[in-house]
């Protein structure tokens, strides 16, 4: 194993403090990521792999992925048994890692998973990296996933394990590396001091509060959804044992940055055990009296642990989700919720989460409101309800959308629609998809689908803004497309519907929501990269900074200072200059980049054209070098030579 650059993360933790202005650009792909750990079994060695317990782990000649070795675990005797390698100190808190495994059984078939087990106060958790994936003893297969560590821990090892069986099992080609981290943009609005109609929130993960994420999370949202750490398979595992290990960190980290916290959820069919559907006899549940009876007292009791647990910390909860299914003819959903208690477990959830936590607003939550025949089903469910006298205080919007789908006046039709009950709505959990069908599947998000969501964004805060005494805070489903449920639903693709990107910086779609004057056609990101040379394209009298600010083997990052020293003021810029040492930029913000060969030219970004006369704007970019990385000794802007400083 081959633990690489500390330094390079040192030397970028060191320069994030410098001040640089954010990327709207089109879409760059990702920098190439930076390996960390390398485990290729070429020396005859196990690298520092070991068993999890008895197994004999050694080097083999067998068979290999590439080159004549690979890493046998044998005298396995549970499926959990397998290769393990220590990571503490490899896997630094808050950097998202790639991890990559070839697993090869040495003969059968079974599923294989790659984990990482921690360990904080001597109390070990398992977190998952790639789930179960078919392998057998015929051919190598890869196993790749992303692992963010998101808390303090004494003991950190990367595994591999079987489902069931306990044959010989061979790894191979480990690594793991990581996309350096960019500074968050400090420079730019947050979207809370925008959009002051109501608090703006985003679903978390223990990935969104460290370092970079928590730092973004914190400037833009007044409020978080813990995004699976409240639902009933994270809270009661088991009947009657209660945890809260998963949601604890964020609740901590929500108090101490003063965000409101949504709760979600306490009912639902999905992510709840199958224990929970089990009755006395061991058998699943129907529709008996005493399995009603016993199923709606596990509820109760569910719903009375976990709304106390955090009392009033939590204003508002999901008490019911996704109820509703309008292809039945009666539009409620047959979950097992239903089929063995009928409405009352919808009454009872209400009851006794008012009775617990009687300062929260109790929310119904459903996703495609906007279709006619669902809105209309929640509707009468909700009218029905609450002249019972069931304790209802509003209904959630989920407004997981599509670049193309629904129409604003859709939306406005779903808002309208539940006005006349005189209730809060809210928008829980927004997303909006680059993707239209299934079918689709873009390595890197299209600029037009890009541009296309940037609109949505814009008109449907537009619209909810139109709303303010009846929309009561809107939710994105997640903080930056790094972390997105969509990259597994409903098909796996890289999927990019949040405000801010895989490298935190933000979007045309924040811009849509916070100045969509930026993104208008024929101004701003939409068109900065390819019609800049428009009114006054900043012809001479400039002066430029450029300053390499952290380097690594075969990677470096700068920041680069274009100052106006001219007597009229700039309404767009572009800078030219060739590089001499083979450097490529993969990655940059503040700006638009074109390079062919050693050329560089960088337009301003959407924000950033208008430079006053003796004022200046700048960029930052990553890039690779392999002979050398000398500074550039002369830069142009609009053609006319430019003082180097
Ligand atoms: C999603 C989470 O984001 C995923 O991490 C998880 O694997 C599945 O659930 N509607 C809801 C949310 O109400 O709870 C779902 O969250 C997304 C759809």
């Amino acid at each position: 194993m081959r633990a690489l650059p500390r330094l390079a993360l040192a030397l970028l933790t060191a320069t994030a403090t410098v001040a640089v202005v954010g990327a709207a650009t089109d879409a760059a792909a990702d920098p190439p990521p930076i390996t960390i750990l390398t485990s290729d079994f070429e020396d005859g060695s196990s690298q520092g792999w070991a068993g999890r317990s008895a197994e004999t782990v050694a080097h083999s000649t067998a068979v290999a992925h590439s080159g004549t070795g690979s890493l046998l675990v044998s005298g396995r005797t549970a499926s959990w048994q397998g290769p393990s390698l220590d990571v503490l100190g490899t896997f630094e808190k808050g950097t998202a890692y790639t991890i990559s495994v070839w697993v090869r059984l040495a003969s059968g078939s079974d599923n294989a998973r790659l984990s990482v087990e921690r360990r904080t106060g001597e109390v070990a958790s398992y977190d998952q990296v790639v789930g179960n994936t078919a392998v057998t003893g015929d051919a190598w297969v890869n196993l790749t996933g992303r692992y963010t560590l998101a808390t303090d821990v004494e003991f950190l090892r990367l595994y591999v394990e079987t489902a069931s069986t306990t044959g010989d099992l061979h790894i191979d080609d480990v690594t793991a590396g990581y996309v350096p981290a960019l500074p968050v943009q400090t420079d730019i609005p947050s979207v809370k001091d925008v959009v002051t109609e109501f608090p703006v929130g985003a679903a978390i993960t223990g990935a969104e509060i460290v370092t970079g994420h928590g730092e973004l999370l914190t400037k833009h949202f007044d409020s978080v959804t813990p995004g699976n750490a409240l639902k009933w398979d994270a809270t009661e595992p088991t009947e009657n044992t209660f945890t809260y290990a998963q949601a604890d960190p964020l609740m901590a980290f929500a108090r101490t940055n003063g965000l409101a916290v949504r709760g979600h959820t306490l009912v639902w069919h999905n992510q709840t055990p199958a224990w929970v559907f089990t009755g006395a006899d061991g058998e699943p549940m129907t529709a008996t009296a005493e399995d009603r009876a016993l199923l709606l007292a596990r509820l109760e009791n569910h719903i009375r642990n976990v709304a106390a647990h955090y009392g009033t910390d939590i204003g508002v909860w999901d008490v019911v989700n996704e109820v509703i299914d309008e292809s039945r003819p009666d539009g409620l959903r047959r979950s097992q919720w239903y089929t063995v208690a009928g409405l009352d477990y919808i009454r009872t959830a209400f009851r006794v989460a008012r009775e617990v936590a009687p300062h929260a607003k109790l929310y119904i939550n459903d996703y495609n409101t906007n279709v006619p025949a669902k809105r209309d089903f929640l509707f009468a469910l909700v009218q029905r309800l609450k002249a019972e006298g069931v304790p209802i205080d509003g209904v959630g919007h989920q407004v997981h959308i599509n670049i193309g789908w629904p129409t604003v006046a859709e939306t406005e039709a779903m808002i309208d629609r539940f006005v006349p009950l005189g209730i809060d709505q809210q928008v829980t959990e927004m997303d909006v998809s680059i993707y239209t069908g299934n079918g689709e599947s873009f390595p890197a998000p299209p600029a037009d689908r890009l541009l296309k969501q940037a609109y949505v964004y814009r008109d449907m805060f537009a619209l909810f803004r139109r709303y303010p005494g009846e929309i009561t805070s809107v939710t994105l489903w997640g903080l930056a497309d790094d972390n997105t449920w969509l990259d597994t639903f409903p098909v796996t693709r890289k999927d990019a519907p949040l405000l801010f990107d895989t490298s935190l910086q933000a979007k045309p779609a924040y811009w849509g929501v916070v100045d969509p004057s930026k993104v208008e056609p024929g101004t701003g990101a939409s068109a900065s990269a390819s019609t800049d040379t428009g009114t006054n394209p900043g012809t001479g009298s400039c002066a430029v900074t450029y300053r390499v600010t952290g380097s690594w083997p075969g990677g470096f990052q700068a920041d680069v200072k274009v100052t106006n020293t001219g007597a009229t003021a700039l309404a767009s810029w572009r800078l030219a200059w060739q590089f001499t040492g083979g450097q490529q930029i993969a990655q940059l913000w503040g700006g638009t980049h074109t390079q062919s060969g050693p050329a560089v030219t960088v337009g301003n970004a959407a924000w950033n054209g208008g430079i006053a006369a003796g004022g200046s704007a700048s960029f930052g970019f990553l890039g690779g070098w392999t002979g050398g990385n000398p500074v550039p000794a002369a830069f142009s802007l609009g053609g006319t030579a430019c003082t180097v400083l």
